[in-house]
């Protein structure tokens, strides 16, 4: 699962209690700070911002997209 825009992991840990693997992105390296230290090793971060073409450091793809409260900061 994608949580895009994972502030500080709220959604990411539940996911990860929901048994699957998540990687959360945040543009914000601050938010990204809180949720590793959220959720420690059981999930991935990276730092992207949305509102450009999602480059991630390996191939990977998605069985969904989780993405609570981010859209509204994404002018397109
Ligand atoms: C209201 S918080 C929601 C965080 C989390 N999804 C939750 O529900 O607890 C919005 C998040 O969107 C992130 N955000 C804002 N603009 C972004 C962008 N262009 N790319 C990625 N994340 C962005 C902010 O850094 C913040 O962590």
């Amino acid at each position: 699962m994608l949580d895009a825009g994972c502030g500080t992991g709220f959604y990411t840990k539940w996911l990860v209690e929901q048994g699957a693997d998540v990687l959360g992105v945040d543009v914000s390296e601050k938010m990204l700070s809180h949720a590793v230290e959220a959720v420690s090793d059981q999930a991935e971060f990276e730092r992207a911002d949305l509102g450009e073409p999602l480059d991630f450091a390996t191939e990977c793809s998605f069985g969904g997209v989780v993405s609570a409260l981010a859209l509204g900061y994404i002018e397109n």
